[in-house]
């Protein structure tokens, strides 16, 4: 698959006009200050807690060197949303990609999380991956509807996983979107294009 993208990109929402941006390193005030206002509870998806600045500093240092993409949804010049489609070509698992991505509390339910969603998988179709993974606690009732509404199926329930700041353990779930099966599916009922549009 070939599909580009090219960023920035404004997308409309229920939260108004977002646009949509590859993150740099010019970024990271902005993302810390989006990271620090997130409740603690939904940052537990992700290995590591990144309203440290230390974590962030190592995550953007992880997109220059190719092993992360992640997108920004601006709103009036304030980040309201991001996600990161990791990927390790020199594991055993190149053809797969995870997706992790989180919205500001103040603007969820408006869509923003939605599209954020539909551009990171089409930079995942873009890149050529053939599975994508995403996780997350199990109580993230939205993220699930969301992940679930675009084909993504749960695949594995990971007990006491994570711990949080108070020390209580949360289940994550593990969900998976195999791309390659769904587009091979695709094909032979003759929709090549349908996956890449989605
Ligand atoms: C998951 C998350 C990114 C969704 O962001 P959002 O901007 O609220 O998402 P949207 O408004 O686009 O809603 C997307 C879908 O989520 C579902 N949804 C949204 N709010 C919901 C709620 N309160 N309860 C159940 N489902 C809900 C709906 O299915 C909705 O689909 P629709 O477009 O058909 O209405 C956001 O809730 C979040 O940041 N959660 C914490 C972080 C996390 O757990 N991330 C998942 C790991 S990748």
């Amino acid at each position: 698959m070939t599909e580009t993208r090219s960023y920035p990109r404004d997308v409309k929402t229920d939260a108004g006009e977002i646009e949509f941006r590859l993150m740099s390193r010019e970024d990271e005030a902005l993302v810390l200050n989006f990271a620090q206002k997130l409740p603690t509870h939904d940052l537990l998806f992700l290995p590591r807690n990144i309203s440290q600045p230390k974590v962030l500093s190592a995550w953007i240092h992880e997109i220059e060197r190719g092993e992360i993409t992640s997108l920004l949804a601006v709103k009036n010049g304030r980040v309201v949303g991001c996600s990161g489609l990791v990927r390790d070509g020199h594991s055993w698992s190149p053809h797969v990609g995870e997706i992790r991505m989180v919205v500001s509390v103040d603007v969820r339910g408006q869509g923003v999380g939605r599209a954020l969603c539909q551009e990171t998988f089409a930079l995942a179709l873009g890149a050529g991956l053939e599975k994508l993974s995403v996780q997350m606690t199990v109580d993230q009732q939205a993220a699930i509807a969301l992940f679930e509404s675009l084909g993504f199926k749960a695949e594995a329930l990971l007990r006491d996983h994570v711990r949080d700041l108070d020390g209580k353990t949360h289940d994550i779930v593990v969900l998976g979107h195999n791309i390659a099966r769904v587009q091979a599916q695709l094909e032979a009922f003759g929709l090549p294009e349908a996956v890449q549009k989605s």
